[in-house]
């Protein structure tokens, strides 16, 4: 059978999540919001045939173990929707360093569920992609939509998806520190500070409120709040983290020196926020004119990128593939 290919990007999370209230179902303890990024995609192309496993290619290598169950998990969804049994062969290209915190299994999942829906004849709307990204990694929900978005915690499996929200233009500067995998995936580090953290009620309540204020924030089209709230929730998601038993840290000196060198721009009146996800790199949000300066300020910390707004998860041409 032909193969279908689409490609995703990964996103930044203003408002993070962390936590699930079902493990099973992917749904999120509260709502997140993130903007998705025009740089590090993932191109994934998808096609059913009768093998008798499934078989999955990352950056040419071929997977097996845990990176292989995670791809025929999801696929089993897929099939189940389908009312099909056929085998997929799952061939991926992924520009980010896989598992070091820029998002990757966002990208990936996005761009999967949008390649394995059109090769399976299942529904194509935003609302439905979101819904089944979200399946394979919570954070791929929100990769299914352009620019910014709020993903929904929801009441259920039908209310839980992300959805475009209306803000001002918004850039990052990606100072990537380390490219290597994480010691702990976010998912087992999330899991712990569920069971161990004699903070995480106060996160999840916190983050709510941090989510309502983000929203006011980007419909009040004020980069101020939105930068302020943005920092301050990474933060305290790092501080949450850092709470559990045994206490996992994913930011290192370097990132920390970031965080303070973002700090001294502002002083010198130049708005620029951090942020940080299950690792060590930091993704600094600025207003699309200042990019440059900031990319070029915190050059001596890592490799520096600035990168704009990207593209929902979207199929490509077969010619393409
Ligand atoms: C820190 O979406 O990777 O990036 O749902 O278990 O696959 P699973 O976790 P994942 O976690 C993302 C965590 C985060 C914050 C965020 O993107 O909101």
């Amino acid at each position: 059978m032909n193969a279908v290919t689409a490609r995703a990007y990964p996103n930044i999370a203003l408002v993070k999540y962390w936590g699930k209230r079902d493990e099973a179902l992917m749904l999120p303890a509260a709502g997140s919001l993130s903007l998705t990024l025009d740089a590090y995609a993932t191109t994934t192309s998808v096609s059913f045939d009768e093998a008798e496993h499934d078989r999955f290619d990352l950056n040419g290598v071929a997977q097996s173990g845990e990176s292989l169950r995670r791809v025929t998990r999801f696929l089993d969804l897929v099939r189940e929707r389908a009312g099909s049994d056929a085998r997929a062969q799952v061939v991926s290209h992924n520009e980010a360093p896989t598992g070091a915190g820029l998002a990757s299994s966002a990208s990936g999942f996005a761009a999967l569920a949008t390649a394995a829906s059109a090769a399976a004849g299942l529904p194509d709307d935003p609302q439905s992609l979101s819904r089944l990204a979200r399946r394979g990694s919570g954070s791929a929900a929100r990769s299914i939509v352009s620019g910014v978005a709020v993903w929904h915690a929801g009441d259920g499996d039908a209310t839980s998806f992300a959805e475009p929200v209306d803000a001002p233009e918004m850039h990052m500067v990606i100072v990537t520190i380390d490219e290597r995998q994480k010691k702990v995936s976010s998912r087992e580090a999330m899991r712990l500070t569920a069971l161990t953290s004699p903070f995480y009620e106060g996160w999840v309540t916190s983050t709510e409120l941090s989510l309502n204020a983000m929203l006011e924030a980007c419909r009040d089209r004020d980069f101020t709040r939105i930068g302020r709230i943005t920092e301050s929730h990474a933060l305290r998601m790092h501080a949450v983290i850092q709470s559990t038993d045994p206490p996992v840290r994913y930011l290192s000196p370097t990132s920390v020196a970031v965080f303070d060198a973002v700090v001294r721009l502002r002083e010198q009146g130049i708005e620029a926020y951090s942020t940080a996800d299950a690792g060590p790199n930091v993704a600094v949000l600025v207003q699309p004119g200042d990019a440059d300066t900031v990319a070029r300020e915190l050059a001596e910390y890592g490799r520096v990128r600035a990168v704009g707004p990207g593209r929902g998860a979207h199929l490509l041409p077969a010619e393409t593939a």
